[in-house]
């Protein structure tokens, strides 16, 4: 692909490799973007506003206040409706400020008014890189979606050599073209997705529930919106906020979320069921709230629908997508639940294993669809791990 009629910000924070900024620029322009450059408050110490202005041909967005391209909303219009921001080079300031919504110059607000897929293209001094603190914040802007173009081993600036010379711009614009390639690779499909905990209520202030934080489901969902999915998220009570761009329904109990399942599932091509549903409800709900009594309180409770059980009884072409929660025999158990549910694929992990499922940022799941079809993924922030099953998505509903 070439990036032909593409809008591309072109973000440069204060680092030596600021130069080589211009370079990706020129290469990006030579494909045929329409490219618009916005500065940290101190990258013009490296490289001049005027020398980006010269080689993308539009005014340079370099201070929120008083310069001529700050009050022209021509050119704010049209960072808003890029396709794609590309920061680089990212220094450590810089991606401790995108990574935590900072605000204070013209790139971190831009950064944090653009919707659209974003790549950061770190590079900084090897010891800097390695901090902790500095791989927290790159872990966070992976988890929310951002391509981190790794920076190269090679002679830093500093004189050491080490990891943190800016990627090879050649390379930076490959990862934009594979983004920009994927941002509309799943049009046309319509994607059912569930997730968070369902919440069963015993009286009006107590309820049953599980720890599931949503994090997948919602990383599905958020996923298949950029890539030009139409996304329906069904979502139990999660501490998440509500994307943009997606129809959302919010329910609490599992007999709600089986019910806008199965009205939304004819007329989507898959559904993906990431929720959490609790497996038992009260069988009775007490109008009051219950008094204790010096006494166990017994509840008696009964099961909950099975929502992909009834969702796989009505199901026509639909793609399905479970996943299993398993703290023994992974791989038996999820292929009984795929078989009983009659699932195309299902999405295991195990949920005695510490530092991954319900609610970290990672995961590490294996992905069935038979007996000989069986794929171990390595730890992966839940963004790719919905990549890959977006990725089977596309495969599977084309064959149907
Ligand atoms: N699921 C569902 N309705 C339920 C319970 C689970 O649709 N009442 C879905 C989950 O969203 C998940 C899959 O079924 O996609 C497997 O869920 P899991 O909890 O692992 O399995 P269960 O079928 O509940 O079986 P068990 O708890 O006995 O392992």
């Amino acid at each position: 692909m070439t990036l032909k009629d593409k809008k591309i910000v072109l973000g440069v924070s204060a680092g030596i490799a600021a130069y080589k900024a211009a370079e990706l620029l020129r290469l990006m322009v030579r494909e045929g973007a329409d490219v618009f450059v916005a500065m940290s408050a101190n990258a013009g110490q490296f490289v001049t506003p005027l020398t980006f202005q010269a080689l993308s041909g539009h005014p340079v967005y370099s201070e929120v206040f008083g310069s001529a391209a700050s009050a022209s909303m021509e050119h704010i219009r049209a960072a808003e409706g890029a396709d794609l921001l590309v920061v680089a080079p990212a220094t450590a300031n810089c991606v401790a400020k995108l990574a935590n919504g900072h605000a204070d110059d013209a790139l971190s607000t831009l950064f944090l008014a653009f919707a659209g897929p974003a790549i950061v293209a770190p590079a900084m001094n090897d010891k800097m890189y390695a901090n902790p603190a500095v791989q927290e914040n790159i872990a966070k802007l992976k988890s929310r979606g951002v391509r981190i173009v790794e920076p190269e081993t090679g002679e830093l600036a500093c004189g050491v050599v080490g990891m943190g010379r800016l990627a090879d711009p050649l390379r930076i614009v490959e990862e934009v073209k594979k983004r920009l390639a994927r941002a509309a690779d799943l049009a046309g499909l319509r994607l059912l997705v569930t997730a968070g905990p369902t919440r069963e209520p015993i009286d009006p202030v107590r309820y049953i529930t599980n720890p599931s934080s949503g994090k997948m489901g919602y990383a599905i969902a958020g996923q298949a919106r950029d890539r030009g999915a139409m996304v329906t998220l069904i979502s139990g009570p999660t501490y998440l906020p509500k994307p943009d761009g997606i129809e959302f329904l919010p329910c609490q109990k599992a007999s709600e979320m089986l019910d806008l399942t199965l009205a939304r599932l004819p007329e989507c091509d898959a559904l993906v069921m990431t929720a959490a549903v609790g497996d038992f409800a009260p069988e009775s709900v007490r109008k009051e709230k219950i008094k204790k009594s010096g006494e166990p309180l017994v509840l008696k409770l009964s099961p909950t629908p099975d929502i992909l059980l009834e969702a796989s009884k009505i199901k026509t072409r639909q793609y399905m997508v479970g996943f299993a929660a398993e703290s023994q025999n992974l791989v038996q158990s999820a292929l009984e639940k795929l078989r009983k549910k009659r699932l195309d694929l299902i999405v295991a992990n195990d949920i005695s294993a510490p530092g991954i499922g319900f609610q970290s940022d990672y995961n590490q799941v294996t992905i069935i669809a038979g007996e000989s079809d069986i794929e171990r993924l390595p730890l992966l922030p839940k963004t790719e791990v919905a990549g890959v099953i977006l990725d089977r998505i596309k495969a599977g509903v084309r064959k149907g």
